[in-house]
Parts: structure tokens; sequence; C-alpha cells
């Protein structure tokens, strides 16, 4: 429970979550994919549920269950991720944490790609994925709240505030990925909260505990919110 608030703060409320990788075929046998454990989306997911919101999980291929008293959608393309969230509107808020894929195979093959002695690799063509976080937060049906995550290098504070604006989302929870840090598939994250106010700086957690502090942060945000 979360110390301190009421025991099912967000009753009634709807809040969808996207989590884990997402698999985009090159052929029946290959794959685009990335290392997302899906940990630190499951982790808020489940906090969620125990807050008392209905929740919809959104989750691309990883090896967890699903979280107690969530809803679990199965996808593995960014597509489908997408068909999946604008299915499970309306929502009161939207958590994007899932590591999707930027780009797809333009056409996957029906059949296994073979080696051929005499033959040259084969040249993979992309093209864009849909970007779902953009499209929740400008969809007619946008959830009041929408929350975006960014793992980022270098300057990641500079680099969330752009993607901030340029999602149009409400809050960027932004993660150093840098060389040397240990969120993709770790148990801790140090995560900086950027809203429209500027940067909030958050101690090292584990994932559990950034999401505890997150759902929190809605709650309050809910209960400040006038109507
Ligand atoms: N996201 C999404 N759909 C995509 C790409 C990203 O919903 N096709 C979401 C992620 O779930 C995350 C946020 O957007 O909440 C930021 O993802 P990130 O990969 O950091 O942003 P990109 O815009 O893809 O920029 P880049 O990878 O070039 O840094
Ligand atoms: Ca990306």
């Amino acid at each position: 429970a979360i110390v301190g608030l009421p025991k099912q703060p967000l009753k009634g409320r709807h809040v969808l979550v996207t989590a884990g990788p997402t698999r985009e075929p090159i052929d029946p046998v290959r794959a685009i994919t990335n290392h997302s454990s899906g940990r630190q989306g499951y982790a808020i997911a489940e906090v969620l549920a125990e807050a008392g919101a209905r929740v919809t999980l959104v989750s691309g291929p990883t090896a967890l269950p699903a979280p107690p008293g969530c809803t679990r959608i199965d996808v593995e393309t960014a597509r489908e991720m997408l068909a999946a969230c604008e299915s499970a509107l309306p929502a009161d808020a939207a958590i994007c944490v899932a590591a999707v894929a930027d780009w797809r195979v333009r056409e996957a093959s029906a059949t296994k790609l073979k080696k051929r002695p005499d033959a040259s690799p084969p040249t993979l063509t992309l093209e864009a994925n849909p970007d779902i976080l953009a499209t929740l937060a400008a969809h007619i049906e946008r959830p009041s709240l929408v929350i975006g995550f960014a793992a980022e290098t270098g300057d990641v504070v500079r680099e969330a505030t752009a993607k901030r604006a340029r999602k149009g989302c409400d809050w960027i929870v932004a993660n150093d990925v840098s060389p040397g840090t240990t969120t993709f598939g770790g148990a801790r994250n140090q995560v900086d909260v950027i809203d429209e106010n500027g940067c909030e700086v958050w101690p090292e957690l584990d994932k559990h505990a950034v999401a505890r502090r997150l759902v929190a942060r809605m709650v309050e945000w809910f209960a400040s919110r006038k109507g």
C-alpha cells in the first residue's frame, strides 16, 4: 500500500500501460527487438492495480507473469501495440513504458531467408513505426494524463525536455542508459521526472519504488485537478 494515501485512491480510473519490447519480424524465424525486460512497466501496472485502478497492460514479449489485477493484452509489433492501445481507450491516464522498435522491416519475408554461398547477405529496408505515445497524446480520446519514458544518453534532461515537447505528453520519466548504467534489464533505476514546471531529480530506487513514487504522483495530480 502507499503510505499516507487512501487505500484505493485510483478506484474508478482506467489506466493504460505499455511495457516490454516490441518484436518486428524479418522472416518467420528472425526479428528486430531490444533488451527491454518489461520490469518497470509491469511494476507500474501492479502498483496501479493495488491503488484501485482498472489497468490495461499492453505488453510486448516478456518473461514476466501478468501482475495481479491487470488485464494484459499481448502484442508483438509496434502496429499491434498501437491498435491494442487505441482499442483500450478511453482511459484516464496512459503510461508508455514500452521500448517500441523505431523501425520495422518494410517487407518481412514469408519464407525463411536462406544463406547462399554465391550471394551477398540480404539488405533489410526499414520503415518507421507509428509513435504510440505521440498518437495517444494527440488522440481525440486523449487520456487526461499522458506519461512517457525516455532512455537517453548525454544531456539526459535536455533531451527529455525536448522529447516531452515533441511527443505532446504531460510528463516524461527520463533515465540515463549510457554505458555503465544498468537500467535495461536491471532492478534499479535513477530517473528524472520532467513536467511543465521543469525537472524533478529522483534518487536511485528499485523499479518497484520508482513505480510507487510515480503512482503516488499520479494520485496527487488527479486529486489536485479540478473536475
Ligand atoms: N514510444 C512509443 N512509440 C514509439 C517510440 C517510442 O510509444 N514508436 C514511447 C516510448 O514508450 C517512451 C517514449 O515514447 O515512452 C520515448 O521513447 P524513445 O525511444 O526514448 O523516443 P523516440 O521518440 O523513439 O526517440 P529516440 O529513440 O530517437 O531517442
Ligand atoms: Ca526510440
